[in-house]
């Protein structure tokens, strides 16, 4: 497997962190032949999940990742902090919930422009999302 296709982690705490993940996710994307108009809502997906690390939990990891499946290839980002957790993920997901006075759209935007999305979280534990785009058949 290339090095480009390989899995890659970025330790999340600050902005520069975001950037850098968005465009781990977006090389990797582009790597495993998504389509242009793919990557743009891979990076924009990944920057939401990032920056919901820095503003609820602090610090984090997103790791970039080619998944097999259906015949094809997609990039998988699974994003996990050790913060507060999400108490109830059903309204998290809802267009306009917010605890920290942004537009509550994050959440519920990643989970649109990706294929496939999953919440896992615990008050007090932490919170994973896993959510996969995928590629051409
Ligand atoms: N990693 C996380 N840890 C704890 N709570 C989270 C986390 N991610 C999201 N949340 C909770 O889910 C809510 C909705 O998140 P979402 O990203 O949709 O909106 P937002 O961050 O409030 O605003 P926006 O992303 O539009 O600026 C947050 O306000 C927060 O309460
Ligand atoms: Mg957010």
């Amino acid at each position: 497997m290339a090095a480009s296709q390989a899995e890659v982690r970025v330790a999340i705490a600050t902005d520069d962190d975001v950037v850098a993940a968005r465009q781990a996710g977006r090389q990797l994307a582009e790597s495993l032949g998504l389509a242009t108009t793919d990557l743009t809502l891979v990076a924009t997906a990944i920057s939401e999940v990032a920056r919901n690390i820095t503003a609820y939990a602090g610090t984090g990891e997103i790791v970039v990742r080619p998944v097999d499946g259906r015949g094809r290839r997609g990039v998988q980002v699974i994003a996990s902090d050790e913060g507060p957790g999400i108490e109830d993920i059903d309204r998290a997901l809802q267009d306009g919930f917010t605890t920290g006075g942004g537009l509550g759209l994050g959440l519920p935007g990643a989970r649109r422009l990706m294929d496939e999305f999953a919440i896992n979280s615990r008050p007090g534990a932490g919170t994973t999302v896993t959510m996969t785009k995928w590629g051409p058949q």
